[in-house]
């Protein structure tokens, strides 16, 4: 009850920060003559940029290896009790639901907690999902420039002894070939809903 509720609390928080972010971080449009909607030109939203960081085999992957195709990317941990595991759960369901279209796009798992989610751990871990999600993780300094770039919240909560979990934010971000913020995916979204956003994605990108 308690752990649902601080999930609610900082759900409302991402929130708040993907809403601030998005009032004060759109740049101002190349002046097409006045159009203000979320068209292109009129603005992007700086979630996302650069990152360099390490896939389940241990390999170095940066932004530019996602550049070329629209992405989904999400952020979590495998010691996760429910939100890690539904969300990744739900994205094997989008995949599979896309069917032939989900080659056109990629989809990653960046950890929060790369001290525990080492390639081979992180790898085993997401690729009980789906071998489709990409595992990510990399070191602290890494993590945190990625984390930082997409506004992503979370934060080591101590537990019994020397455990501890992470709050986190928990949204999917839905990228462009561009490697620029298009949309996101609250958590919980109806597989209806998410399955169309993406596609509304592969047909923008
Ligand atoms: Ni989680």
């Amino acid at each position: 009850m308690l752990r649902k509720f601080r999930m609610l609390l900082w759900g409302l928080v991402a929130l708040l920060v993907v809403g601030v972010g998005t009032m004060a971080l759109i740049r101002p449009g190349g002046g097409d003559g006045g159009s203000s909607g979320a068209g292109d030109g009129a603005g992007a939203v700086l979630v996302g940029g650069p990152f360099e960081l390490v896939d389940g085999e241990g390999r170095t992957v940066t932004d530019r290896d996602f550049r070329g195709e629209p992405f989904a990317i999400f952020f979590g941990f495998t010691h996760c009790p429910d939100v890690c595991p539904t969300s990744l759960y739900e994205m094997a369901g989008w995949i599979e639901a896309l069917g032939a279209a989900a080659d056109d796009m990629r989809f990653a798992f960046v950890t929060v907690d790369p001290e525990r989610d080492t390639p081979e751990r992180l790898a085993v871990y997401v690729g009980s999902f789906s071998e489709a999600i990409i595992p990510l993780t990399g070191t602290r300094a890494q993590i945190d420039a990625v984390l930082d770039a997409y506004r992503v919240y979370a934060r080591k909560v101590p537990l019994d002894g020397d455990d501890y979990t992470m709050d986190h934010s928990a949204f999917v971000y839905l990228m462009g070939a561009d490697g620029r913020y298009r949309a996101h995916i609250p958590y919980g979204e109806s597989a209806e809903r998410a399955v169309a956003e993406l596609e509304k994605l592969l047909l923008s990108s």
